[in-house]
């Protein structure tokens, strides 16, 4: 019982053939980091998986957040795996590890990362997603839907623990601002933020309530900006987000729920295109066409005195079949608008990719015209 820390920290230091997935070999080199990390007894529990090109990490311990150790174990681990890249040629070896040495705090250094201190209940139900070929605000319309929405979550109606609502803290992205948002009474405002996924996303949900944050944390999303922080294109940011469930949050299968509809986000091929964003088991975490489309994966644990127990693979179930079905069918008629847009993002969010460059090139031949 008492405290727990748990965190997700994923990089992307290299793929199997261009930008698709992780080899076996790479997830057991940060097993055995993490394994020998959890005898020396400085984390409690881990576990290693991945979503296409990305290496992702849980680690739980009792250090709490931004805690340098726990933030320098996961540098170190990704820094081995890319060394190894590096050596087998894979593709985009060390891609997201920005800097040449740690600096106390993976944030801003080129991994992402989710971090959530909460109080263990007497069974506490936590879920990561993951995420790949997208952005931090792919989770706004999921997220919105399973703490906000009660045609999505039935306990927001029924269940008298969880109608008390939910407080959303929201990022803009860019200018690394926030604000906190209350629902259901501030639904409309907070929806006319995380409607432009392009600036806003969601950081931080809590239920309302006069308990302690660690008692009332719900959700908790990578935001972190690799483009942003590298000032160039590098890849997607690829997420990831721990959602709490059950006994006073939503449900588990309601928290699915949110993934049910193949909503339309941003990133893809080139990090340039909208396309859907499929849920999938670990198996299929593998994005081939065009890159993609987008995936997304979700484990399920049940956490006891920090230990991890599962997970369980949340999308491999025949229920959501016909999501996956519909993004397909979403995929083949987004990608016969080749370049336009809304396939191609906007302008704006094309600002960290080699387009300004192309366009550099046609900016002396532009001439004033009446017409
Ligand atoms: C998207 C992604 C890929 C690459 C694409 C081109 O996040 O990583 O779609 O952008 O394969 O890759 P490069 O420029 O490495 O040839
Ligand atoms: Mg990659
Ligand atoms: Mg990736």
């Amino acid at each position: 019982m008492g405290l727990i820390t748990i965190s997700c920290i994923k990089a992307d230091v290299g793929s199997l053939s261009g930008h698709i997935t992780v080899l076996p070999e790479m997830m057991d080199m940060m097993r055995e980091h993490l394994e020998d990390a959890k005898k020396k007894g400085i984390i409690i529990d881990y576990y290693v998986f991945h979503c296409g090109d990305d290496l992702e990490t849980v680690i739980t311990h009792r250090k709490g957040r931004d805690n340098s150790e726990i933030h320098k174990l996961a540098w170190d681990g990704f820094v081995k795996v890319a060394d190894y890249a590096r050596r087998r040629k894979l593709y985009a070896a060390g891609q997201d590890l920005l800097s040449d040495a740690f600096s106390g705090n993976v944030r801003g250094q080129g991994p992402g990362i989710a971090e959530m201190t909460f109080s263990e209940r007497k069974s506490d139900p936590v879920l990561v997603f993951a995420c790949d070929k997208t952005e931090p605000a792919a989770f706004n319309l999921p997220l919105f839907k399973v703490f906000a929405d009660p045609f999505n979550t039935a306990g927001l109606v029924i269940d008298p623990k969880t109608t008390v609502g939910f407080s959303f803290e929201v990022m803009d992205v860019y200018k690394h601002l926030k604000i906190t948002l209350n629902c259901p009474e501030e639904m409309y405002s907070l929806l006319a933020l995380l409607g432009t996924t392009s600036t806003y996303a969601i950081k931080r949900i809590y239920r309302k309530g006069p308990e302690a944050p660690e008692e009332r944390i719900a959700a908790e999303v990578c935001t972190e900006k690799l483009n942003v922080i590298a000032g160039q294109y590098v890849g997607k940011d690829d997420p990831v987000c721990i959602v709490r469930a059950q006994s006073g949050f939503p449900a588990v299968g309601e928290v699915l729920e949110g993934f049910s509809l193949g909503h339309l986000v941003s990133g893809w091929m080139r990090g340039s295109h909208k396309g859907p964003l499929m849920p999938v088991s670990l198996k299929d975490a593998t994005p081939t066409r065009f890159d993609g489309p987008p995936r997304v994966v979700g484990l399920g644990f049940q956490v006891c005195d920090g230990e991890l127990i599962g997970p369980k693979d949340l999308f491999d179930d025949v229920s959501f079949d016909k999501v996956r079905e519909r993004c397909n069918e979403i995929a083949d008629y987004m990608r016969r608008h080749g370049p336009f847009e809304p396939h191609r993002v906007s302008e704006k969010e094309l600002e960290y990719t080699t387009l300004p460059e192309v366009l550099k090139k046609l900016e002396p031949r532009f001439k004033h015209t009446d017409e």
